[in-house]
């Protein structure tokens, strides 16, 4: 099964340094003075480490119980616990931060909208988001069998019996519409998980709305 269940079973650690973005995500969480930090969908922790290393405390969880245990191993200070972005294992408005790097695109829309609603109802009012999806504008996106409007099963790609769905600016403005969009950036970049390839992303830089 092309999966990251199986992909972190069979092979251990996947993707090892952090992604460069990570910095971004580190100079916003300072300018926001957010301390605490959830690494949603951290995998094997190369993200909690870079964030524990940059002066934050940090959480984790991912759905894979095998990523999570190579996670602990290495940062035992950590708390890491499984959980499934569409129910979050933790109390409304109980989250400081959140850093979630290439994990909600793995579903259908549906998939990623409980996933947005669930970060939504964890972060407190001001919490701070720092989130990234794979766009339209991915080489991926013009491969693969299309199952609904943005979303494709491509058998290529290491994770490719997963669904994945590409995200279009609109999609992104209207998905985060409860939150402050502080900033959202298009970028290109080589790929993290299929080498010699370019990825095509968006990173969302949110704060929840006080209500
Ligand atoms: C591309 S990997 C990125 C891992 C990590 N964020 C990183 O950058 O190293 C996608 C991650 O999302 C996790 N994941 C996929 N679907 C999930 C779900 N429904 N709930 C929690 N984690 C999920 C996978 O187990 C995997 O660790």
């Amino acid at each position: 099964m092309k999966d990251w269940k199986t992909l972190y079973e069979e092979r251990g650690v996947v993707q090892k340094e952090p992604s460069p973005k990570a910095r971004d995500a580190v100079s916003f969480f300072r300018t926001t003075k957010t301390g605490k930090i959830l690494d949603l969908g951290c995998g094997t922790g190369r993200h909690a480490a870079y964030l524990v290393q940059n002066g934050f405390e940090v959480r984790g969880c991912d759905s894979s119980e095998a990523a999570l245990r190579i996670a602990r191993g290495v940062l035992p200070q950590v708390e890491f616990q499984v959980c499934d972005v569409g129910l979050l294992p933790y109390r409304d408005r109980s989250v400081d931060g959140i850093f979630c790097h290439a994990v909600i695109q793995h579903g259908t829309l549906a998939t990623a909208k409980k996933a947005i609603g669930e970060i939504h109802r964890v972060l407190r009012g001001g919490g701070t988001l720092f989130l990234t999806v794979t766009s339209t504008e991915h080489p991926e996106y013009l491969t693969g069998r299309e199952i609904e409007p943005g979303t494709k099963i491509n058998i290529d790609a290491i994770d490719g019996d997963m669904p994945h769905h590409y995200f279009t600016e609109s999609e992104m403005r209207d998905l985060f519409g409860r939150f402050v969009i502080v900033r959202l950036e298009h970028y290109r970049a080589p790929s993290e998980k299929s080498p010699g390839r370019v990825a095509a992303t968006w990173a969302t830089y949110a704060t929840r709305r006080e209500e």
